[in-house]
């Protein structure tokens, strides 16, 4: 699904991913994990081709990122959004569909039906009407994967979508993505390597290299910050 051919990315000079060599399946789900600044939020922005490698290349399905874009769902890192700001759940979700608005402002009604089947799903549909300053965390961050969702994404990139939540909150957003996992490939940062092992099949590790390892060979250590395979592993 997706092939990474030594990919390389600096900022201003400075070198964030080193020839970078990935191959993955759309059949898997897989945790993005590695230090803070190692370049995690810049592996997903490639990915969606908001940046461009400075050498090497990406295909997604045999078209570039930018092609793919369409069927990519994004939930970026902290969505930050004034609490004030009068926007309810449902038109937070329809967002994802900003391309289909009538250029009168008014939603078509499969879009907003698409967008009812999302919040259906991520359990937020009584929320529906409500201000979005008045969600939870979780509810917070629940809306904004039914946005991510409502057109069908082939893959949903999650860049810690667990940060900050309660331990019940975080339980029950791994078990909607587990229900998302049946549907869509799914790419998800997160330093809750506990939580994500629920769900991941692989890991990418991203600090500057990228390395890719099965879950049963990812070190306890991690957790704490040291990010190396488990001894005899290559
Ligand atoms: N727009 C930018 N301009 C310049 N440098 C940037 C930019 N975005 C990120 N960086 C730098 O690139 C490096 C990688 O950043 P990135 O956000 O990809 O890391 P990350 O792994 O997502 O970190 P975190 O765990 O803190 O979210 C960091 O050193 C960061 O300071
Ligand atoms: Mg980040």
């Amino acid at each position: 699904m997706i092939e990474i051919n030594n990919v390389s990315f600096s900022y201003d000079g400075k070198k964030v991913l080193d020839k970078v060599q990935l191959s993955l399946d759309e059949k898997h789900c897989y945790a993005i994990i590695g230090p803070n600044g190692g370049g995690k939020t810049t592996f997903l922005q490639l990915l969606m081709g908001f940046l461009t490698p400075e050498s090497g290349s990406i295909s997604i399905n045999n078209k570039s990122p930018v092609e793919f874009r369409n069927s990519i769902g994004y939930v970026p890192q902290t969505p930050s959004f004034d609490k004030l700001f009068p926007l309810t759940v449902e038109q937070l979700v329809l967002m994802g569909a900003l391309s289909e608005l009538s250029p009168f402002g008014f939603w078509p009604k499969k879009v907003k039906e698409k967008a009812k089947k999302a919040l259906e799903t991520v359990g937020l549909i009584h929320k529906a009407k409500e201000p979005i300053g008045e969600l939870s965390g979780g509810q917070i961050q629940r809306a904004y994967i039914a946005r991510a969702i409502m057109n069908h994404p082939k893959i949903l990139l999650l860049d810690e979508p667990t940060a900050s939540l309660d331990p019940d909150v975080v339980k029950e957003m791994i078990a909607l993505l587990k229900k998302l996992k049946n549907d869509m490939m799914i790419l998800i940062v997160s330093h809750d390597l506990e939580s994500v092992m629920n769900i991941a099949d692989f890991v990418i590790c991203v600090q500057n290299q990228v390395s890719l390892m099965d879950v049963h060979d990812v070190c306890h250590h991690f957790s704490l910050g040291v990010y190396h395979q488990l001894r005899g592993k290559k």
